[in-house]
């Protein structure tokens, strides 16, 4: 099979055109390399899927490169290639700065297009019981392995004159819930940080979060399954606008327009892909 050349943005990442086409939206990432973090499951792994079948040079950069995703079988990059497209894995553990700056100079061999900072993980904890050593993991992780994220590759960007970052935030940013207040106040980082990060990058790199909703993954408290099912019992506290749970594939759309031209004079911005439970 040669290289891919197009996709159906979705759920079903069908090969067959001239580009990713989402509806009447293009995009084309090829010749362009993307490092994603933490995209061997869930989120991150659409993600490199899509842009993987948008023809983009996808390297995943996670400590592990097995799924945890209970109907995925095959690593991330292992399936971009059988699909006919180009792309590697990078075992880093984000917590650490050195082994960002590896992926970053592994992606950065042809020029590195495209970062997300995606690697994450969560914890529900009353406030009165948390450790200083779950609070030093979780914020090890979201925080100073976005933070650094953004520094390795925002060097190699502005060296090369140009790039866009896109990093993970949560509705978790904005919105408090009993037991969430160290993850919250990672991902609240999160959205300061790029913020700080797009100020700093301006004007050749533009730096910008994405935030989803509840998002049917193995992440934090269950399966994708269960976390799917309570949001159909209607279990969470408000009901969900768009009336379903998010899926990973939600998350696609919005972050190939994030990380294309056609968002050139976006930075700074947290794009919240939730269904609307956050406006309510
Ligand atoms: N699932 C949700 O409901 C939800 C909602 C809002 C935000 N998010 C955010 O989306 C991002 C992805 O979450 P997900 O739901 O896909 O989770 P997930 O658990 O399915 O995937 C997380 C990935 O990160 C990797 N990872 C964990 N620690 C790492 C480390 N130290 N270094 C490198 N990789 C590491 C894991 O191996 C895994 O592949 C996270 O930043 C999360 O906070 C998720």
């Amino acid at each position: 099979m040669g290289a891919p050349k197009a996709v159906r943005v979705g759920n079903d990442y069908s090969l067959g055109g001239e580009s990713a086409d989402m509806g009447s939206v293009t995009f084309d990432f090829r010749d362009e390399t993307v490092l994603i973090t933490g995209a061997s499951s869930g989120i991150g792994r659409a993600l490199a899927l899509a842009f993987g079948a948008a023809g983009a040079r996808v390297i995943n950069a996670d400590v592990t490169p097995e799924p945890s995703d209970a109907d995925a079988t095959v690593p991330t990059h292992d399936r971009i290639v059988d699909d006919g497209g180009m792309a590697a894995y990078v075992e880093t553990d984000v917590t650490d700065p050195a082994a960002i700056e590896r992926a970053v100079e592994v992606a950065d061999q042809d020029g590195l297009d495209v970062m997300i900072n995606n690697a994450g993980v969560h914890l529900e904890s009353p406030f009165l019981e948390v450790s200083p050593e779950a609070f030093d993991r979780v914020h090890a992780i979201n925080v100073r392995g976005t933070f650094f994220g953004c520094q390795a590759a925002g060097r190699a960007m502005l060296a090369a004159g140009g790039g866009t970052i896109v990093n993970l935030a949560s509705i978790s940013a904005e919105m408090a819930k009993p037991d969430q207040a160290v993850y919250e106040s990672s991902k609240a980082a999160i959205q300061m940080l790029t913020r700080s990060a797009a100020l700093e990058f301006a004007p050749a790199v533009r730096v910008n979060a994405l935030a989803p909703g509840r998002t049917a993954t193995e992440f934090g408290d269950g399966t994708a399954a269960e976390r799917r099912a309570s949001v159909e019992r209607g279990e969470l506290d408000k009901p969900i606008p768009l009336g379903r749970s998010g899926e990973p594939e939600d998350l696609v759309g919005a972050c190939l327009l994030l990380a294309s031209e056609g968002a050139s004079y976006v930075t700074g911005e947290t794009v919240f892909v939730d269904g609307g439970f956050q406006v309510i």
